[in-house]
């Protein structure tokens, strides 16, 4: 199974990213996730997108461009991955097509989780609190005013993605307002629609 889930920063990517690896034993592919690590290791990469990633704007396409090919060429992508926060420009999704079309690998859908601006802003806060709760590090780009920066990034670059999927027919949208539980059946009910579930890896969890 290939696929993308795409929305907005706190519409519930790396929720259902989660639950959909446990469930199908495939891996999550998170560019946020990569570049935080890169930053937390002062890495070339890391050290490049620190302030860009803090600002709320997106990382250069050539930097997350050349992250996810090197990740895809590694062997444990062959039994399949959720792609979240990648592609996030016309760019990205054109080399991700490349990088497909030369794997001779097919993308079985992407995931739109469409939530209401009104309750990013909620929920980031929510997961600010519960993380300070737990006495966790809080991401330095969970902040109200970084969130409108982000919400801008994805708006004028990210957006767009919804026309180019769905031209290509890959584009399936999901109500991301319902409860975590309702979304991950939403999901998992439109990928044995469109037969991206093989039964033998339908594990319940
Ligand atoms: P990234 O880490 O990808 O962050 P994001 O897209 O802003 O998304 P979030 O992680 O904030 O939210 P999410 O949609 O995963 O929601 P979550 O499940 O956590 O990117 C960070 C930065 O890295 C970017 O700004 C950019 O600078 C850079 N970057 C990354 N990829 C890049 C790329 N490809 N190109 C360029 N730059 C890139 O949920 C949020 C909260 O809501 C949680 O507390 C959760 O419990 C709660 N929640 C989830 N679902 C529900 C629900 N249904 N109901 C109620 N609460 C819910």
């Amino acid at each position: 199974m290939r696929i993308i889930l795409l929305g907005p920063p706190g519409s519930g990517k790396g929720t259902q990213a989660q639950r959909l690896i446990h469930r199908y034993g495939i891996l999550q592919l998170s560019t946020g996730e990569m570049l935080r690590a890169a930053v937390a290791a002062q890495t070339p990469v890391g050290l490049k997108a620190k302030d860009i990633m803090a600002g709320g704007g997106l990382v250069p396409d050539e930097i997350v461009i050349g992250i996810i090919s090197d990740r895809l060429d590694q062997p444990d992508a062959a039994r399949g991955f959720i792609l979240d926060g990648f592609p996030r420009t016309v760019p990205q999704a054109e080399a991700l097509d490349d990088l497909l079309r030369k794997k001779r690998l097919k993308l079985d859908a992407v995931i739109e989780l469409r939530v209401n601006e009104s309750a990013l802003l909620q929920r980031v806060e929510t997961r600010v609190a519960e993380m300070r709760a737990r006495g966790e590090e809080v991401r330095v780009d969970d902040t109200a005013e970084v969130l409108v920066k982000r919400l801008a990034s994805y708006r004028a670059l990210t957006e767009p993605l919804i026309h180019y999927y769905s031209e290509r027919r890959k584009l399936l949208t999901v109500d991301g307002m319902m409860t975590i539980e309702h979304v991950t059946h939403e999901i998992d009910r439109i990928l044995h629609a469109i037969g991206a579930v093989e039964p033998k890896n339908d594990r319940q969890v």
